[in-house]
This record gives structure tokens, sequence and C-alpha cells, in this order.
């Protein structure tokens, strides 16, 4: 299992949702969830600024864009995910 979580990091991330979902309480669980999404997106923005940097030296104006939109998709699920988080936590 620890060699898989390496490999793939989403794994990781799945791992230790599960394992924060487990040890938290009933009424916490949905915030929970919510966080742990929020944490993939953000991995998820990370991985394509670090795909753009290098496309952009190599001069890959349209692999440039393809990743820009794909970033682009992430900020805005990260923003909706994070609106949602703040609904709940006012609620
Ligand atoms: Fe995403």
């Amino acid at each position: 299992m620890a060699q898989q979580k390496l490999a793939d990091p989403t794994a990781l991330f799945h791992y230790q949702s599960k394992i924060a979902l487990a040890k938290s309480t009933p009424t916490l669980r949905d915030q929970v969830v919510l966080s742990s999404v929020l944490g993939n997106e953000h991995f998820e923005l990370s991985v394509y600024e670090s795909l753009i940097v290098p496309a952009e030296a190599l001069g890959l104006t349209d692999a440039v864009a393809l990743l820009q939109a794909n970033l682009d998709q992430e900020v805005y699920t990260s923003d909706e995910l994070r609106t949602r988080l703040q609904e709940l936590v006012h609620a």
C-alpha cells in the first residue's frame, strides 16, 4: 500500500481523506469531505502550474493554451468548493 501511495499522489489524498473522515465526528463529515476535495484541487492546480512553466520555456504555445484552460477550470472548481465550505461553516 505504501508503495502504491508514493506512485500515485491522488491515492495518498484518498487515503488521507479516508482516515480524516473515519476520525471525524458525524457533524463535521461534510466539512472534512469538502476540505479533502479542496486539497485535491490545490494539488491539481500545482500540477498544471508546474507543467505550464516548462511548456512556456519550450515555446509550446498550443500546449500552454490547453494547460492554462485546464488550470482555469481548476481555479473555478477550487473557488466553488471554497464557497461551499464557507456556506457550510456559516450555516
Ligand atoms: Fe480538479
